[in-house]
């Protein structure tokens, strides 16, 4: 285990005394959530390993403007580690756990190590927070839960879970974990069921901004089936409102939300949006569907507007303004470590 120490730097502003831990803090998702948690005065310690799915200078880089804040703490540290564990200190008002193994289709390659992380990894922290006494625990699940469920738009209380790939089924096997753990020792689980999420910091591995590199490189861009799967893509901040809201939600022990966008775009669709946003025409390499992918993802988000307040107002040409804007400012494409698809 790293720890990286914090050095205070003179004129930034002394944390407010909540404390939260995220898990996968330096990644794209949690490492918005982090800007945010700082700039609201929170006590903020990252768990992450930094692994190599993508480049994890990327990961680095992310975090990088939080170095030396007093109320940053980065713990170097794989989730399953329980030796490390034992040794994180502070205590903690919520854990946002949101470090695991991502991406469908590298799933079906290793599908015993994604249980290891994504399952394993889970009960890990939960045993932590249980061990510690932290009540409030919030999840990273997925939309990739509902699989092939053809009853949309998808409801939480829906029990027709079809996950279509490993990624999808520990997805589904961390939230009955956590569920279990909820009923047992009283700790509140919330898990997010996150669609499609883009915007700056995305992924390398996501379809935003590989296609977008490869468009703005004059490359053909990948595209798996005929442009017609559809996507409740959903932009980062709107996330990110989700996860805070998620954070301060007290009204159950237990309880799953779709934190999406309601609002559906055909593959075609994002790629026409794209080609806009960025002024280049799109060269199609078509490939055939790919095994784990699934025809259509469509939240119903009322359950997450009425009990969280969650109202996405991010619109798609917005998003890939915001987006673009990102990658203006990261000019060269990052390697992926491995070969991994959107
Ligand atoms: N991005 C999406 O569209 C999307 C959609 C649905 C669900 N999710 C879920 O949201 C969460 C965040 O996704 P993201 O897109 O930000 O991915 P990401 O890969 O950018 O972030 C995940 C982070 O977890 C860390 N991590 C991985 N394995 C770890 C381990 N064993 N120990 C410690 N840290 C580890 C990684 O280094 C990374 O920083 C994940 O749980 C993902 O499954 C994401």
């Amino acid at each position: 285990m790293i720890y990286q120490e914090n050095e205070a730097k003179a004129g930034t502003c002394i944390p407010s005394g909540r404390a939260a831990l995220v898990t996968g803090g330096a990644g794209f998702i949690g490492s918005h959530l982090v800007d945010r948690l700082l700039r609201e005065g929170w006590q903020v310690t990252v768990v992450d390993n930094f692994d190599p799915y993508y480049d994890p200078a990327v990961k680095r880089a992310n975090l990088a403007s939080h170095r030396g804040h007093p109320g940053f703490l980065l713990i170097e540290a794989d989730v399953r580690d329980r030796e490390a564990w034992w040794e994180v200190p502070g205590s903690y008002d919520v854990i946002v756990h949101l470090a695991a193994r991502p991406g469908v289709r590298a799933s079906l390659e290793d599908p015993e190590g994604y249980e290891a992380v994504n399952v394993g990894g889970t009960r890990a922290v939960l045993d932590w927070a249980v061990e510690r006494g932290i009540r409030q625990f919030v999840h990273a699940s997925s939309s990739s839960v509902y699989g092939v469920n053809p009853n949309v738009p998808w409801r939480e209380d829906d029990p027709l879970l079809l996950p279509a790939s490993p990624y999808a089924r520990t997805k589904v096997q961390a939230e009955e974990l956590g569920r279990t753990y909820a009923e047992q020792y009283g700790l509140r689980f919330i898990a997010l069921r996150f669609f499609s999420v883009y915007g700056p910091r995305q992924r390398p591995d996501l379809a935003f901004t590989k296609f977008a590199r490869r468009m703005l490189a004059g490359e053909p861009i990948p595209v798996y089936g005929d442009g017609s799967s559809r996507r409740d893509y959903t932009y980062v901040g709107d996330i990110i409102e989700g996860v805070r809201a998620a954070m301060d939600f007290t009204d159950a022990s237990c309880m799953a939300f779709n934190l999406g966008n309601c609002h559906t775009h055909s593959l075609r669709e994002m790629i026409e949006a794209l080609e806009a946003e960025l002024g280049v025409a799109a060269r199609w390499q078509r490939l055939p569907e790919q095994p784990g992918d699934v025809p259509q993802t469509w939240a119903d988000i009322t359950r997450a507007e009425r009990l969280l307040g969650y109202h996405p107002r991010t619109s798609l040409r917005d998003g890939l303004r915001e987006l673009h804007a990102w990658l203006r400012t990261r000019p060269l494409p990052l390697p992926l470590r491995k070969p991994c698809a959107a």
